[in-house]
């Protein structure tokens, strides 16, 4: 492999490869200057440098360097207090007791294998190089790692910043940011993804304001109110056009990404641990190693940006055991019973599960001692004696003689009050002294920074896992943070609990799924309160929401597509009325919110399975034959306008192409709407599997697809109609057919 890494004689550094180029330098005075950031170039090393030295008025002078001022300078990895205004990747205490540090470069080298991080999750290496640049502080001895990796077959960029207290001094430590990207004056808008329980994903565009625009958390999870995800995009970029900027982190808490724009018009962006409530004390000798901040450049677009995490997040940060693994369609028993289950009721929903032709029996929340509703019990994990008699590995074995897989709930990280667990160890949650704890869904969160709770939770899960009858286990986190303090450490580092937390966090996933690799974990946080790289990187998928409802699941899946390869969802069938907004929508509609998700289910009770039976069998078979499908292939937004949407989803051997179309309401004399297929083959012939019409591929690219027509009134046949009413859907699946 060529290198992807060029140093030139005057310190010049580019990562190049065929999606993009990054080009910085070390300036004179010794900084590191960002020069380039964008569609690869022929020759990344002889650029302009874009950065004038010139005579501006009213400003303070980079320490005695004359017309050089760091606030209009872009920079790799910028401070504080040396005449730059705009807000630091690094910032803190030194050992003299002020804020000012100063970073000059000190060396630099190159590996052709990424290194992981000591602590947290980190992107697979492979195809790849890494340049190492180490900055120095030299009067207060803080050294800097930056560390770059591109990949010869994707568009990503990782970065993460691993600082070393080289000093016989503390140094303390409050901006401790991955990754800074300091873009040229221009055109910018934002996108990014907020919502929250049930509402996830929302997407909301706005132009770059003057000043500071933040997206963060404080919450203990990455959260629903902020995905760790922001596009900056050239303005009025769309789909298909525009040059895109994305952003995210390997991280599942408190993280910020800051997007300013400064006096000179420049555009900074930030991406890290949020600094808002974060401390830490850097001993002498000691190192703080932060998550990895991935980039993405696109060039045509929203989708092209989507094409490249999707890749990258299926290729190098999923579990790779499941990368094209066909998943399991599955019965959950929560909205199909709640709190309301027994060994029986568990057996006999296991026989429905059968009868409609569904793979594994999941029993979620309500099987362990004590846990009729959601006030008690967490943290006990012994199942309940009397509604489980023989126990969970006895369940579970006869759920499998049945032909099906098992799955289970946990909820590991909390505690209820009234639970054994919280009586013998009180000291175990999340608390400050003096202080009465804010309970959310009446429970308590453990203390995962400490090595005696996450060892605790290792064998309590473990004592189940290891009866070898378990496929996937359901790995729930049910409220945001408070009171973030822990008994385990010294005052002065109660800072540090947060993201000790995560460390606590990753430390037990990483065991337990080392431990069992083939068992499918699956993400949940209230539905997306902590859906996010981090996790994924143990848990091949995610319960993006607790929002079943088609529609509300279409944007939710819509929004969460800009980041996330569907290979990363689950989605089942639920109750309707929706049990979260009253919804009434059909089976058909509610099974194709989540068609291209990689995970398909139904949570229905018995009566409902039993009075849809046949339209469940047959979706549930469908699911099962797409479902080899439903890895690995592309997914792209044709259509959203608010009132219809198509997605186009193409398998990995762009064999099969699927079309799902919504409408959303119902209205007279509507637009004969096309949706224009992309990525086909424009030579080859498509058929369509309903009525085997064929269709060129360039010509469903072009001409597009005519959408079937709501149904109002009198239905002529030579058109394609969907349900009458709100709410319908149709999938089109058409086969490429063999070149001879
Ligand atoms: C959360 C999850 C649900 C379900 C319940 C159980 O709300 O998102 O899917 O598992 O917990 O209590």
């Amino acid at each position: 492999m060529a290198s992807m890494i060029s140093v030139s004689k005057n310190r010049i550094f580019s990562l190049s490869n065929r999606f993009y180029s990054y080009v910085f330098r070390v300036t004179p005075e010794g900084l590191l200057e960002h020069m380039y950031y964008g569609a690869p170039l022929s020759k990344p090393l002889d650029i302009p440098v874009h950065h004038h030295r010139t005579l501006r008025h009213a400003v303070s002078h980079f320490e005695g360097h004359e017309h050089f001022n760091l606030n209009d300078t872009p920079q790799e990895f910028p401070s504080f207090g040396t005449s730059d205004y705009r807000f630091p990747a690094i910032h803190g205490r030194n050992s003299d007791g002020n804020t000012v540090f100063s970073l000059l470069y000190k060396k630099h080298k190159i590996t052709s294998s990424k290194p992981d991080l000591k602590n947290l999750p980190s992107a697979r290496g492979g195809d790849s190089h890494t340049l190492i640049v180490t900055l120095e502080d030299p009067l207060h001895k803080l050294t800097v790692d930056l560390h770059y990796t591109i990949y010869a077959e994707y568009g990503v960029l990782v970065r993460s910043a691993k600082f070393k207290n080289k000093s016989d001094q503390e140094i303390q430590l409050q901006h401790a940011f991955s990754s800074a990207l300091d873009f040229p004056p221009g055109d910018y808008e934002v996108l990014h993804l907020h919502g929250t329980w049930s509402r996830e994903f929302n997407e909301e565009r706005i132009s770059v304001p003057k000043g500071r625009f933040v997206v963060d958390s404080a919450r203990g999870t990455s959260s629903a109110a902020h995905n760790p995800f922001i596009a900056l995009m050239q303005k009025g970029t769309t789909e298909e056009f525009g040059r895109v900027y994305g952003t995210t982190l390997m991280y599942s808490g408190n993280f910020a990404l800051s997007v300013e724009r400064g006096e000179f018009e420049d555009v900074r962006l930030l991406a890290g641990i949020n600094p808002f409530n974060f401390h830490w004390r850097l001993k002498p000798g000691k190192s703080f190693e932060t998550p990895e901040a991935l980039h993405v450049y696109a060039d045509q677009g929203l989708r092209s940006m989507s094409h490249m995490w999707h890749e990258f997040v299926r290729d190098k940060i999923s579990p790779p055991q499941f990368r094209y693994a066909p998943r399991a369609t599955y019965l959950n028993t929560w909205e199909a019973a709640y709190f309301d289950v027994d060994g029986d009721k568990v057996l006999k929903m296991a026989d429905k599960a059968k009868e409609i032709g569904v793979d594994m029996l999941v029993l979620d929340d309500g099987w362990f001692e004590g846990r009729k509703d959601d006030t008690s019990s967490l943290g006990d994990w012994v199942a309940d004696q009397q509604r489980f008699p023989s126990g969970i590995p006895a369940l579970a074995k006869k759920v499998k003689a049945k032909g099906l897989k098992f799955g289970i709930w946990f909820e590991p990280e909390m505690v209820n009050p009234k639970s054994a667990l919280f009586e013998k160890h009180p000291d175990w949650v999340l608390h400050v002294p003096g202080r009465t704890s804010s309970l959310g869904r009446n429970q308590l969160t453990l203390d995962l920074s400490r090595d005696e709770v996450t060892d605790y939770l290792f064998d309590q899960i473990d004592a189940f896992l290891s009866c070898g009858d378990v496929d996937y286990v359901k790995w729930d986190m049910n409220r945001n943070m408070t009171e973030v303090g822990s008994a385990g450490l010294a005052k002065n580092r109660q800072r540090e609990v947060s993201h000790r937390y995560m460390l606590g966090l990753y430390k037990l996933l990483g065991k337990l799924t080392k431990k069992y690799p083939d068992i499918i974990f699956e993400n949940c946080a209230s539905g997306g309160n902590r859906f996010d790289l981090g996790m994924l990187s143990f848990m091949p998928q995610g319960w993006i929401s607790d929002m079943c409802d088609p529609v509300g699941r279409l944007g939710i899946i819509n929004g969460a597509s800009y980041l996330y390869p569907l290979d990363t969802m689950a989605a089942y069938i639920g109750p309707s009325p929706n049990h979260q907004n009253g919804r009434v929508s059909s089976i058909q509609t509610r099974f194709m919110a989540g068609v291209f998700c990689a995970a398909r289910g139904v949570s229905l009770n018995e009566e409902t399975i039993d009075a849809h039976k046949d339209e469940l069998k047959h979706l549930m078979a469908l699911a099962k034959k797409t479902s080899a499908d439903m890895v690995g292939g592309r997914f792209d937004r044709l259509i959203n306008n608010g009132n219809a949407v198509c997605w186009q989803y193409t398998s990995r051997d762009e064999s099969t192409v699927y079309l799902a179309y919504f409408h959303i309401l119902a209205a007279p004399n509507l637009p004969f709407r096309r949706a224009h297929l992309t990525g086909l083959d424009s030579k080859a012939v498509y058929e369509l599997e309903e009525d085997g019409s064929r269709f060129q591929g360039d010509a469903l690219m072009h001409s597009g697809m005519p959408m079937p027509y709501v149904a109002t009134g009198q239905v002529k046949d030579d058109m394609r109609y969907m349900e009458k009413g709100d709410f319908s859907s149709y999938l089109f699946v058409f086969r490429k057919e063999d070149k001879k």
